[in-house]
């Protein structure tokens, strides 16, 4: 695994951009897989602004998804879609038809995630797969477990991922208690795998899960194992790692 220290959340969006601008440049008809959650906001903000310049094509880019909360439909402000469409899609040149998220609004899990298996298939490799972190470790919504699951599945989400999310919501009983989300095989498989990370807060969980043993117990451990798997995250994320 590479890391990239960064001096704070700026810096570490515009590397973490400067990496997906790469890989977009180099093979514009790339399958960029997509993070939601606040750490790649400022990422897809200068994917924007490099567009808006002239410097990014995205009407060849497949994108794929990580994650949906169950139950949550597209229009709704919290939807996955939503945050995508607002901070990235709406922005550039991407084609809609090219943009997948698990369908949130299937009751059928099983239906949910065969679906959403298939349509990760047929787009074939994820060229680059960008990631955040959760305090507990997880990656997508993977969440803590006894075993590194393959494909998409259906999660409940744990106490402290909830409590994260509430602050999205008006209150933390509209934080829906599960979602569907990209599997632990699938993110492994991504060719690149791209993790930022931003601020004191996220130190501890950092320091377990790229310092400590692989486990089912912290998923993003498992990244320590991927080929090409590069860490991005500023100082205050990095704290721990250092000391
Ligand atoms: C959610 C998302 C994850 C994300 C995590 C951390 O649970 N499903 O993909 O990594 O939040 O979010 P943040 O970057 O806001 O800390």
């Amino acid at each position: 695994m590479r890391i990239i220290r960064a001096k704070d959340y700026e810096e570490m969006s515009r590397k973490a951009a400067n990496v997906i601008s790469s890989v977009l440049t180099l093979k514009p008809a790339c399958v960029l897989g997509l993070a939601t959650g606040s750490s790649p906001v400022g990422t897809y903000r200068h994917l924007v602004s490099r567009f808006e310049r002239g410097d990014l094509d995205f009407s060849r880019a497949v994108t794929v998804n990580l994650d949906e909360y169950r139950g949550l439909d597209r229009e709704n402000s919290q939807s996955y879609y939503s945050f995508m469409n607002s901070h990235l899609f709406s922005k550039v040149n991407i084609s809609r038809t090219n943009t997948y998220i698990p369908d949130g609004t299937e009751p059928d899990s099983e239906k949910a995630c065969g679906e959403y298996d298939r349509i990760l298939e047929r787009a074939g490799q994820i060229d680059l797969q960008l990631l955040g972190i959760g305090h507990d470790g997880h990656i997508g919504f993977n969440e803590p477990s006894d075993r590194f699951e393959m494909g998409t599945h259906c999660v409940r989400l744990a106490e402290m991922t909830i409590e994260a999310n509430a602050r999205f919501f008006s209150c933390r009983e509209e934080v829906p208690t599960e979602a569907y989300t990209m599997g632990i095989g699938t993110i492994m498989s991504a060719r690149r795998v791209l993790m930022v990370a931003s601020g004191a807060d996220k130190a501890g969980i950092v320091k377990k899960a790229f310092r400590g043993s692989v486990t089912p117990a912290v998923p993003a451990s498992i990244l320590q194992m991927h080929r090409d798997f590069i860490l991005i995250a500023d100082e205050a994320a990095l704290s721990e790692l250092d000391a």
